[in-house]
């Protein structure tokens, strides 16, 4: 292709990589490829220069003679979609930095638009009009793929367009492949994971060196681990949204995520931090999903690990996560769950499969229509531990252990501290009990004149009864 020396001029004028489509749309170049008037390697549009995107565009700069030495092919960013084109931002983005997303969507060169806004909207808006465009949309947005994977997936699959979002769970951990292609030949069992960084690091802070939830949060945020709004790490909204993701892929129907029973960390108080010490035990925000002969049980809680628990030690913000299935028996992998660096390897990953793609054919991730069977929260089978305040008096022992006999809920542990107070704390560990029956026993402790409050109540591995002890 041969462009007329006037758009040439032009272009060096615009100056930097900003592309210009020919005139006859067939082909497009850039200042990069005057040298040849021919262009045929991958254009790419990214929406959003935050944590991931800025990271995700200086790697594809930097790195940029070695994926083409790699892929045999040429990958240029493009364009770059922004809020504020007069943020200060590093010199080397200013020529390609635009506030109009039609700069992207409607640029018939740029093959894959790479998704790093966050939120909801207008971000599903962009990567639906991007598929239905025919382009390949990599993201890292879990709330769009949680809310709304089934019906893009089926999208691409109209348009031919490739939906890839590696990096929307644990971050770094090549989880969403794994599961889709190396180990799709197992019936898989159940998946236990951490797979939120900031709520990981801050657990980890308030257990090591005894911080509060706001300092540690504090210091996760200025990390870039958190979300835009921290409710969704704390509340357990964003490990809620990639376990339902993992759960569609791995055992084959579409998991609503609001269907997933989801508690997050705000209650965890530094008391019950040194009590699960005491027990020889962590507090980790686990994320489940389990195969049952009735269904999937699903959810997410702050749980009591044993300190020898392979997920103990997964400490900052570090992911893990762990899946048993046959014939493969037990698998954990482990890694950076969140911030710039781990999250850009992920969606570079992705970029440069969509790049092979372009020759090999489409490496989309299928996601299931059809709703998964979930079984009922009051069926879900656990051991919990509860933190009690109970008046300093005789048979206060007595009553308390009576009404988890009246619920027919077996105690594994019980421990109290000495007061010498009118109150005391008592803390309990159950044997495993159905969920109906832990809160039938919780509405009979609340009727208890010798009870002041239930002060804690969180579901514990203790005793392993959940198969990954080992
Ligand atoms: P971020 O730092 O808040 O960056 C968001 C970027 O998107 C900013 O550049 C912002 O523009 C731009 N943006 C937001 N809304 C926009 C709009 N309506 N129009 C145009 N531009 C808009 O976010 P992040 O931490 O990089 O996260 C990006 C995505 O990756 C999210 O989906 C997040 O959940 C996911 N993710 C993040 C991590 C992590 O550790 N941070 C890890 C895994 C996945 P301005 O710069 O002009 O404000
Ligand atoms: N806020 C998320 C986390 C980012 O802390 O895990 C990675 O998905």
């Amino acid at each position: 292709m041969s462009y007329p020396l006037e758009d040439i001029l032009a272009l060096r004028r615009r100056g930097g990589a900003r592309p210009y489509r020919a005139p006859d749309g067939s082909a497009t170049m850039t200042a990069n490829n005057l040298r040849t008037g021919r262009w045929t390697g991958l254009r790419i549009g990214v929406l959003g220069l935050g944590t991931v995107g800025q990271q995700v565009v200086e790697v594809l700069d930097h790195e940029r003679e070695l994926f083409a030495a790699r892929l045999g092919e040429d990958i240029e960013v493009a364009c770059i979609l922004v809020r504020d084109t007069d943020k200060p931002r590093p010199e080397v983005l200013r020529g390609r930095l635009t506030c109009d997303p039609e700069d992207i969507l409607e640029d018939e060169g740029i093959e894959v638009v790479v998704e790093l806004m966050g939120g909801f909207e207008p971000a599903h808006r962009y990567i639906a009009e991007a598929i239905r465009r025919g382009k390949t949309v990599v993201t890292a947005n879990k709330e769009v793929i949680a809310r709304a994977g089934p019906e893009l997936s089926a999208a691409g699959l109209r348009s031919g367009a490739d939906l890839l979002f590696e990096a929307a769970v644990a971050g770094g951990i090549p989880i969403i492949r794994s599961l889709q292609e190396s180990l799709a030949g197992n019936r898989l069992q159940a998946i236990h994971g951490i797979v939120n960084g900031t709520t990981n690091f801050i657990l980890s802070r308030m257990h090591q060196d005894g911080s509060s939830l706001e300092e540690a949060l504090r210091e996760a945020q200025g990390r870039g681990y958190a979300e835009a709004d921290p409710s969704d790490d704390l509340d357990a909204v964003d490990s809620a949204r990639k376990i339902s993701i993992l759960a569609s892929l791995a055992f084959g129907g579409w998991v609503d995520v609001e269907r997933v029973d989801r508690i997050g960390i705000r209650a965890i108080s530094a008391l019950d931090v040194r009590e699960a010490k005491s027990l020889g035990a962590v507090i980790k925000l686990i994320a489940r999903a389990e195969a049952t002969p009735e269904g999937l049980a699903l959810g997410v809680s702050p749980t009591l690990i044993p300190q020898t628990h392979p997920l103990a030690d997964v400490s900052g913000a570090q992911n893990a996560v762990y899946v048993r299935g046959e014939p493969i028996g037990e698998l954990l992998f482990e890694g950076p769950g969140a911030g710039g660096p781990a999250t850009s390897s992920a969606v570079i990953g992705d970029i440069l499969d969509a790049a092979r793609a372009r020759r090999v054919g489409g490496r989309s991730i299928a996601l299931p229509h059809e709703p998964a069977a979930l079984v009922p929260l009051e069926a879900h089978e656990h051991a919990y531990y509860l933190r009690l305040r109970v008046r300093e008096e005789a048979g206060v022992l007595a009553a308390v252990a009576q009404a988890f006999a009246r619920a027919g809920v077996s105690l594994g542990s019980v421990h109290q501290p000495p007061s010498g107070d009118s109150e005391a704390m008592i803390s309990l560990v159950t044997r495993p009990a159905q969920r109906g029956q832990l809160e039938r026993v919780r509405e009979i402790l609340r009727a208890e004149r010798a009870v002041v409050r239930e002060e804690s109540c969180i579901l514990a591995e203790i005793d392993g009864a959940h198969g990954y002890e080992r």
